[in-house]
């Protein structure tokens, strides 16, 4: 078993110390946020992550995993240390790199001879040189080991991945670090350190040209009178399709697609090659929250408005509201004069003022003209629909994850309106 130093503590880091201190590993894990380490040294997790705070708990508690704020502390008896710190995008959807420097040139002078550092955070190609530079050290292999997991399931994402894909220039080092994944059964795949890190923007590129897809034959379904459930289904049944990743909905968000197709995008611009596919890929996204939008106009005047938005975070099953569908919907109707009223069962804040956020679904209908679903939490599936009608003025739905009961809520005298549905 290895030593293994972590530093960052996000989801990608943290999920990554679990698991290896679950594998048996001796985990040390770093980050700059001292609140967050005091926490994480007692087993509170903060964010919403599913068995990740039974796995941190279980790490402590047999004491192969421990929290440290400062990194030199974390790396100096370690045999590898994985970078996972943020990767923020910059003015002009390019990555910005300065934590991944700052972390690569802090912890340099203290790691032992014959250690390798994996890069898991996601960045652009030329990355592992670049951190190599900043460490400049000579005797460190820099490796790059892109990150794969989904938020919500990312632990079994780690232990059960489709791929390991590592990316170095040494196959002796490459091999040090797929010993680490030797209990785990998946394909582990050995590239160059481009080709690992292109393979993760290209993945992440391709799942977001396959939502904008989804999303665009669901508005050509609505257009010519047809089902997107059953045209939907119809195209998985192809092997070359496959039915994963195929739901429609009211557009895809969240810290990684929206973040890595504009820094695909600003990589492809650099090398010289205008990538305008997935300029029309981000465009149909951006349509899509627009659509939501249109429809919530098609049944009332937005000025003056009160819609009761159902869901926050981008995805059920997390708590996290970066770059959320829902925000970006609540943002085009607050323009148009709407009032927002929101209620999700994970997120109790999002910072905007406009925005009132209920922790009940009921007192987020009150008053309300429309109700809009953005996140297919189950919770609402299982909603009281008589309470609801009971609350709100107007009875209007609109279901952009097509998740409620249509046949219920029309024979409750509301509206419906789905995602390429008629
Ligand atoms: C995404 C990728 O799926 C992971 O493989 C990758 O490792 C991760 O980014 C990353 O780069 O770290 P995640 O950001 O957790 O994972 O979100 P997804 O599950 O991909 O969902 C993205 C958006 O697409 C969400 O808004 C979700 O609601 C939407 N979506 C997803 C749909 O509308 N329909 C679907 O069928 C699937």
């Amino acid at each position: 078993m290895s030593k293994i130093a972590v530093i960052g503590t996000g989801y990608v880091g943290l999920t990554t110390g679990a698991c290896f201190a679950h594998l048996g590993h001796d985990v040390v894990c770093a980050d700059i946020d001292v609140g967050k380490i005091r926490s994480l040294q007692t087993g509170d997790v903060p964010i919403h992550e599913a068995g990740l705070e039974e796995l941190v708990r279980e790490g402590l508690e047999s004491g192969r995993l421990s929290f440290v704020v400062d990194s030199a502390d974390a790396v100096c008896g370690a045999d590898f240390v994985y970078l996972c710190v943020p990767t923020p995008q910059s003015d002009g959807g390019s990555v910005d790199l300065k934590h991944l420097k700052a972390a690569a040139a802090e912890i340099s002078a203290h790691i032992r001879h014959g250690a390798i550092v994996v890069n898991k955070s996601t960045v652009p190609v030329g990355s592992t040189l670049l951190v190599e530079e900043a460490m400049d050290r000579p005797d460190i292999a820099v490796v790059s080991n892109p990150e794969f997991l989904r938020e919500g399931t990312a632990i079994s994402d780690f232990l059960n991945p489709d791929r390991v894909v590592i990316g170095a220039d040494e196959p002796t080092v490459a091999d040090r670090v797929a010993d680490l994944h030797s209990s785990i059964a998946a394909p582990v795949m050995i590239t160059d350190p481009a080709s690992a890190e292109t393979a993760k923007y290209a993945a992440n590129a391709f799942l977001a040209t396959k939502l904008s897809f989804v999303n665009t034959i669901a508005a050509v379904c609505e257009a010519v009178g047809a089902d997107v459930d059953d045209v939907l289904t119809a195209m998985g049944y192809d092997q070359r399709i496959g039915g994963e990743f195929l739901v429609p909905g009211p557009g895809w968000g969240g810290s990684c697609l929206p973040k890595d197709t504009r820094a695909i995008i600003s990589m492809a611009d650099d090398a010289g090659y205008d990538f305008s596919l997935m300029r029309g890929v981000l465009k149909a996204n951006d349509e899509q929250f627009k659509r939501v939008v249109d429809k919530v106009e098609s049944v009332v005047s937005l000025s003056g408005a009160t819609v009761a938005l159902f869901g926050l975070a981008f995805k059920a099953g997390t708590d996290d509201t970066r770059n959320s569908p829902a925000l970006e919907i609540a943002g085009l109707l607050l323009d148009q004069g709407a009032k927002v009223r929101a209620h999700d069962p994970a997120v109790a804040a999002v910072g905007i003022d406009e925005i009132t956020v209920l922790d009940d679904p009921y007192a987020a209908a009150d008053g309300a003209d429309v109700l809009v679903v953005v996140t297919e939490w189950d919770e609402f599936r299982l909603l009281d629909l008589d309470k609801i009608a009971e609350a709100m003025v107007s009875h209007h739905v609109v279901d952009a994850r097509n998740i409620m009961d249509r046949e219920a809520l029309l024979s409750r005298g509301f509206t419906y309106q789905g995602v390429g549905r008629n």
